[in-house]
């Protein structure tokens, strides 16, 4: 089957990631709800995002912060009701706002009544949800983990993530005859489980959520060697979502765009720290600094080859990268306000779908050293409460201090919305600024195209064009605090008019540029 077309709405989105705990609590429980971020609507008109990925707020035990599902048809008391979830959908909706949902197919909680119906002795209609081995003492086989002793079924079943997080059943791609608890993915179990997530997808579809980001999508069928079955897996879901609900968008954390579009995603992250190219960005390994560094010392190089790999591979379909996300550190860790310029411009300005992880566009702190809250572990530091304004917590609660769900970042001098929103040169301000020319810019947005302009292995600036339907854009960056001077070939016949920008000029002379840039600089030029 063919697939359908890229949903046009996704062509100049902007999305911002919303971890609902942490964003704002309406009720002075310590804890972030659906009502809170309802309240907070104005807030993200006003920043110019037209799309929001909200981290998972289901029934859940959360040991792992939400990604353990009891129930995927039924918000969490603690964030509110479906009630809330679908007002929010339409409050959002009549501001130009989509909702996208976490959905998590490849586990769920132990507290599941699929996996309470699943672990007993008495066989069922659950039994083959999960991967189970045939006895408690037959451990399975690696790279799947097993646990076994955990309910009366005489079994060890697999798992994804954590020991609470059992994989569902979506079968084997080529089940190992030694193993007769490895089923193939057309056996009924598997089929059914598919079938289970399409009305999942379905139930929410119909209620007003604009789509998913999936969780681990990659991870459905085990043993599957280049995700091939789990590509045609996904590929079967696409067509029935192109049929039933053509307007939906899908978004992979798979970390390798070219397979996931290929098996109908529409977006998918190119990120995580241990896939290769994003890591150069933003954070420093052994070897060498990474390119967003105001020490310099970084390469564009390891990115864009690599991003230039997949973009060469797809069709349709966006690659996306985000300022961060739950699972890593915040871009503003250790950087000034000036290098989270620089970071935006480039964010807002790159080919595909931006994602702004709450919080980042005023320019938060990771903290580090925070115990380990519902499975966060080193990941608890990115997940703290939104900074509001300069009253108690933040703003963010009503509730006292040592209730909250997480500590609000303990500096005195701690970013917030209110000392930034009336400041045309608070970084929030820049962001504004930025995600109203990215919309209003279709060079800039998702499908205009990129062309390196100046890209050297291990040198600063990086130049490169955007262009679309006859307008064209120059978008120099220069992270390092050395100043550097750069000239290249002229886009076009033409002025270079700044459009926005800090520290960076350029001159056109005889069909020559030069672009002059101050140390953690940045120009966007539109060639008039
Ligand atoms: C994804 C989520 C992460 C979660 C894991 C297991 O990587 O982003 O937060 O812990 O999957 O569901
Ligand atoms: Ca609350």
């Amino acid at each position: 089957m063919r697939a359908a077309a890229t949903p046009e709405w996704l062509e100049d989105a902007v999305f911002y990631q919303i971890y609902p705990q942490s964003f704002y609590d309406a009720n002075g429980d310590g804890i972030g709800d659906i009502p809170g971020i309802i309240e907070k609507l104005d807030y993200l008109s006003e920043l110019g995002v037209n799309a929001v990925w909200l981290n998972p707020c289901f029934l859940s035990p959360f040991e792992d912060a939400g990604y353990d599902v009891a129930d995927y048809c039924r918000v969490a008391p603690r964030y509110g009701t479906n009630a809330d979830l679908v007002r929010f959908f339409e409050k959002a909706r009549r501001r130009g706002i989509r909702i996208c949902l976490d959905l998590v197919p490849g586990h769920t909680s132990v507290q599941h009544a699929w996996f309470q119906a699943s672990g007993r002795h008495q066989r069922n209609r659950y039994s083959d949800r999960y991967i189970w081995t045939q006895s408690v003492w037959d451990p399975g086989a690696p790279p799947l983990r097993f646990i076994n002793g955990y309910s009366e079924r005489d079994g060890a079943y697999g798992i994804n993530f954590f020991y609470c997080q059992p994989a569902l059943n979506y079968g084997f791609a080529r089940p190992d005859p030694r193993y007769p608890w490895q089923q193939p993915t057309d056996a009924p179990g598997p089929r059914a489980t598919r079938a289970e997530l399409k009305k999942i997808m379905d139930f929410w579809l119909r209620k007003g959520a604009a789509g998913f980001r999936v969780d681990m999508a990659y991870s459905l069928v085990k043993e599957d060697p280049g995700h091939e079955k789990t590509i045609e897996l996904w590929q079967e879901i696409r067509g029935w979502l192109d049929q039933r609900h053509p307007e939906a968008a899908l978004i992979s954390e798979w970390g390798n765009p070219s397979e996931s579009i290929r098996a109908g995603f529409h977006i998918d992250f190119m990120i995580h720290i241990g896939v290769p190219g994003f890591p150069s960005l933003f954070f420093k390994s052994k070897s060498r600094n990474c390119f967003f560094d105001s020490r310099g010392g970084g390469t564009i190089s390891e990115f864009l080859d690599e991003y230039t790999k997949h973009q060469r591979k797809i069709r349709g379909g966006y690659i996306s990268i985000p300022s961060a996300n739950h699972d890593m550190p915040r871009p503003g860790l250790d950087r000034s306000k000036a290098d989270l310029e620089v970071i935006f411009a480039f964010l807002l300005t790159w080919p595909g779908v931006p994602f702004i992880y709450y919080g980042d566009e005023i320019g938060m702190r990771f903290l580090p050293g925070l115990p380990s809250k519902e499975g966060g572990f080193g990941r608890t530091g990115t997940r703290t409460p939104m900074q509001w304004d300069g009253s108690r917590n933040a703003g963010f609660s009503t509730a006292p201090a040592r209730t909250l769900y997480l500590p609000i970042d303990p500096q005195a001098r701690r970013p917030t919305v209110g000392a930034q929103e009336n400041q045309p040169r608070s970084l929030l301000s820049h962001v504004r600024r930025l995600i109203a020319l990215r919309k209003s810019s279709p060079a800039l947005g998702a499908k205009g195209k990129m062309t390196p302009v100046f890209a050297e292995p291990g040198k600063y600036p990086f130049v490169y064009l955007r262009q679309r339907r006859g307008e064209r854009f120059l978008v120099a960056l220069n992270p390092a605090r050395k100043p550097v001077t750069v000239t290249i070939d002229a886009p076009g016949p033409g002025e270079m008019r700044s459009e926005l920008g800090r520290g960076a000029t350029i001159s056109t002379r005889g069909g020559r540029c030069r672009i002059s840039m101050a140390g953690v600089s940045y120009g966007i030029f539109r060639l008039a």
